[in-house]
């Protein structure tokens, strides 16, 4: 292993810097060189590839998004595109390539693998959608985002009596909705994972308003859809008055928290040292506060898991 490149993509996730930032030092400090290639996979196969040095990466740990810059690839799941990619790391003497981002970019990762070139995932993505990690880098920033975001909704909400439906990113995954809700203090939390029924969130509502409560979020996550549906409905059964507000990319960006820094940093650090242990083909992760790896073939396997306990955690204290 002499070369090493790495690469961002998917949806951009804060912390990723500090990710970029932790594999680019450990590998120059541990006698390697380092290729960054910009745009994901889409740069791989264009050959956007340029030398890295400690100072590419100076002054980035505290900044959102990535330098890297990041995509999502069509082309490179094509068998055409695929060779363009896997030619262009012999092209530019690459030896093994970290790949930070979600399950889509791990995708890739484990077939570059099966072609025998060593890969490593990093997980970087706001959803927290990978099962074999207890936290992915972004999620935390994206969920403090969110927090702030219900507080402000909550002052608003409370001066009007009105109640919030705030839509958080998380196609298949309630992971944003659930942690955030819980520490936002929501009112009802509704995740792709749960079938919700619209009476028991107007039911909540009605409990609230007779105890004189008058603030009322709602937290949906993307998975679940039709937020302006569960606001008419509410408007129609109830009566009470509703707004939408959908979160979108606000939480895709901002300054990563330390959490998010510490985790990336590790990650980084592991990648680094699994590509010179000779390994490739794995995703490296955290459980409680160890560092882990396990093969990407796992690590993509598609996420079923939700906290079931944080969930009626949340519950019992909405009531
Ligand atoms: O995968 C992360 C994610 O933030 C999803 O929750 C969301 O659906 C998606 O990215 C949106 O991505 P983009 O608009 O960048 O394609």
């Amino acid at each position: 292993m002499k070369r090493i490149g790495i690469l961002t993509s998917g949806g951009d996730a804060p912390g990723m810097n500090a990710a970029v930032r932790a594999v680019v030092r450990v590998a120059i400090f541990k006698g390697l060189k380092v290729s960054g290639i910009r745009r994901g996979y889409q740069g791989l196969l264009e050959g956007d590839i340029f030398d890295m040095d400690v100072s590419s990466v100076g002054d980035i740990i505290h900044r959102g998004g990535t330098i890297l810059q990041s995509a999502r690839c069509l082309e490179f799941i094509e068998d055409e595109g695929f060779q363009k990619g896997l030619d262009m790391l012999k092209m530019f003497n690459i030896d093994g390539l970290v790949v930070c981002g979600g399950d889509g970019s791990y995708k890739g990762a484990y077939r570059l693998w099966q072609h025998g070139f060593p890969t490593i995932g990093v997980p970087g993505t706001i959803d927290n959608d990978l099962a074999y990690t207890d936290y992915t880098i972004g999620f935390d920033t994206a969920i403090n985002t969110v927090v702030n975001a219900i507080g402000n909704l909550r002052d608003t909400s409370s001066s009007h009596g009105r109640a919030n439906i705030v839509e958080v990113m998380g196609r298949h995954c309630g992971d944003i909705a659930l942690h955030a809700g819980l520490a936002g203090g929501a009112e009802s939390i509704l995740i792709p994972e749960i079938k919700f029924d619209i009476d028991e969130v107007c039911r909540k509502l009605i409990q609230g308003r007779n105890r004189g409560k008058l603030h009322n979020i709602i937290l949906l996550a993307e998975g679940v859809g039709k937020p302006y549906e569960v606001s008419q409905a509410i408007e129609e059964k109830i009566g009470m008055e509703t707004r939408v507000s959908i979160i979108g990319h606000l939480q895709r960006g901002g300054i990563p928290t330390a959490f998010d820094r510490i985790i990336a940093s590790r990650f980084g650090n592991r990648a680094v040292e699994l590509l010179i242990e000779g390994q490739g083909g794995r995703a490296v992760g955290i459980n409680g506060d160890d560092i882990i790896d396990v093969p990407l073939e796992e690590a993509t396997k598609p996420n079923d898991r939700y906290n079931k306990k944080m969930y009626e955690l949340a519950q019992m204290l909405s009531i």
